[in-house]
C-alpha cells in the first residue's frame, strides 16, 4: 500500500487489524489522467470542478467501450490507491467530529473504491474525456458503467448527519 504522506491519524480517529490477506483481487483496467498532483488541489467531490479529465483504459479492453459513447453519463469506479484502508472511524476535516467510515465518502476505507457519476464529453480508441471526477492524476481505474438515471437515481435521498441532506 502506497499511503501519501497527507493522510495522518487524526486525534479521535480508529484503526483496525485487516484480515492478514485480501479475499479476491482486482485488475485494474486503466488510468485516469486529472489536472491534480496533490491531495489538496483535489476537488472534495465530483460537483467539484468542471475540468475534462482523460480515461485511458488498457488498450486490451478498448473492444469493452463499444456503444459506450452513446451515454451522456457514466459510473466510473477507482481505486483510491494513497489511501489508508484500516480506518474504522475518521474526523474529516471539515467537519471535526467523528464518522464511521462507512458513513462518509473519505477515500480511506478498507477496499478504497471511490465512484463518480461523470458526463461524457467524447470516445476516441481506448480514451474518454469525462467531466465530474475528483481524483489525483493517475488513480487507478476499477470499472466503467452506464448510467441510468431511470434505476440510479434517488432523488428524495437523505444522509441525515449531512448539513444539506
Ligand atoms: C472525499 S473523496 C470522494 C471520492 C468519491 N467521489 C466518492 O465519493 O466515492 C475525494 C478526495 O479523495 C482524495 N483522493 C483523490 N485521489 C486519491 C487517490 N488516488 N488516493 C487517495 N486519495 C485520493 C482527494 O483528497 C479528494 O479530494
Amino acid at each position: 500500500m502506497n499511503v501519501d504522506k497527507d493522510f495522518g491519524i487524526r486525534p479521535g480517529e480508529k484503526t483496525v487489524d485487516l484480515p492478514t490477506a485480501p479475499d479476491a483481487g482486482v485488475y485494474f483496467i486503466g488510468r485516469i489522467h486529472t489536472p491534480w498532483k496533490t491531495r489538496k488541489a483535489c476537488p472534495k467531490n465530483a460537483r467539484g470542478s468542471d475540468a475534462v479529465c482523460t480515461v485511458e483504459l488498457d488498450p486490451r479492453y478498448a473492444e469493452g467501450l463499444k456503444n459506450v459513447e452513446s451515454c451522456s453519463h457514466l459510473v466510473l469506479l477507482y481505486w483510491m490507491d494513497k489511501a489508508p484502508r484500516n480506518l474504522a472511524v475518521q474526523v474529516p476535516g471539515d467537519y471535526g467530529v467523528q464518522r464511521g467510515t462507512f458513513s462518509i465518502r473519505s477515500p480511506a476505507r478498507p477496499n478504497p473504491i471511490a465512484m463518480s457519476v461523470v458526463k461524457l464529453v467524447k470516445v476516441e480508441g481506448n480514451k474518454l474525456s469525462v467531466v465530474g471526477l475528483d481524483c489525483l492524476d493517475g488513480t487507478p481505474l476499477v470499472d466503467v458503467k452506464p448510467y441510468f438515471a431511470s434505476t440510479d437515481s434517488v432523488p428524495d435521498a437523505v444522509v441525515g448527519w449531512h448539513k444539506k441532506g
